[in-house]
């Protein structure tokens, strides 16, 4: 690794913008795998090269970076992270935001074992998700049942509320792949923070958050990306006026009384206003069932 500079990174906010040149960075994504397995599972060179086998694949190829699910073989029981190689840009916001989900212990926040500015690359390192996102689940054929829906719509709230509450940013691109499944499919975890910013005192955007969370519980309800997820008037108001539970909603027949409130109150149907996670996690009735 001795072609690269690593940077010390600030792990607090508030986040930084990216520095100007971001040329392609010349490291080696296989240097750059074995320095942060060796990190995560504390071995030492020597080592390394001995008692240490590793086999990657990619998983996922967004915009800006790309993941690789990464597993290592030592002497002890295999290891599966998911290590995602990103344009700096992006990194530089969302180790920052990663590590405080993890110091939290915010277990609705894909966890991070170890984020790196190496060069002009951001290398984040974190627990590998087996039921591979949102979007492919549903793909599959399925509609979410009501039950599955609330489950994985709460842990989408508690993550976002997280975010704007103790961390001061919104995620701003919440959809389908970036919802992240654990291997039995019972929970969700939030991921992708790489459009991560910091909430403006004069233009807080959190309502695209919760817009965001709306359309992806449309997803899993109905089967099918809605038509409101277009919907993105950087006006609020204007783009409440766009809901149509009629039109947009499951129909009442096929879905509880409990489930379209949800959506009522997310969409800010009779509202001014989107209310916060807060509020939606408070006065949510499906949410505070025994
Ligand atoms: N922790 C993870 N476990 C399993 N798959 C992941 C994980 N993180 C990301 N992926 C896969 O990689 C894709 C791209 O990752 P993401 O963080 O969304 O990067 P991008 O900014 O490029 O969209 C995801 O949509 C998903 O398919
Ligand atoms: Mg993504």
């Amino acid at each position: 690794m001795d072609t690269v500079s690593e940077e010390e990174i600030d792990l607090w906010l508030p986040l930084r913008p990216p520095p100007p040149n971001e040329s392609p960075s010349s490291s080696d994504d296989e240097e750059i795998i074995q320095e942060i397995v060796k990190e995560v599972l504390a071995i030492q060179g020597e080592q390394f090269t001995q008692d240490v086998h590793y086999s990657w694949e990619i998983v996922g190829e967004g915009r800006f970076g790309v993941c690789k699910k990464v597993i290592v073989t030592t002497n002890r029981d295999p290891v599966t992270v998911c290590i995602k190689t990103a344009k700096y840009s992006q990194g530089v916001n969302e180790i920052p935001v990663l590590q405080r989900a993890k110091e939290r212990n915010i277990t609705q926040i894909v966890g991070l074992h170890v984020g790196k500015l190496i060069g002009r690359k951001a290398v984040i390192c974190m627990e590998y998700m087996p039921g591979g996102t949102l979007k492919e689940y549903v793909k599959e054929g399925r509609r979410l049942s009501e039950e599955t829906c609330t489950a994985f719509g709460k842990d989408l709230f508690l993550a976002v509320k997280f975010l704007h509450e103790e961390v001061g940013v919104i995620h701003g691109d919440i959809h389908a792949s970036n919802v992240l499944l654990d291997e039995h499919r019972t929970y969700v975890k939030l991921a992708d923070l790489g459009s991560a910013q910091a909430i403006q005192e004069d233009r807080p955007r959190c309502f695209d958050d919760i817009w965001q969370i709306g359309c992806v519980l449309l997803f899993m309800l109905n089967g099918a990306t809605s038509l409101l997820f277009y919907e993105n008037d950087p006006d609020e108001e204007k783009r409440m006026e766009a809901v149509n539970p009629e039109e947009h909603f499951p129909p009442s027949r096929s879905a509880s009384r409990e489930v379209l409130k949800l959506l009522n109150l997310n969409f800010g149907v009779g509202r001014k206003q989107l209310p916060s996670a807060a509020e939606i996690l408070r006065d949510a009735t499906i949410f505070n069932q025994k």
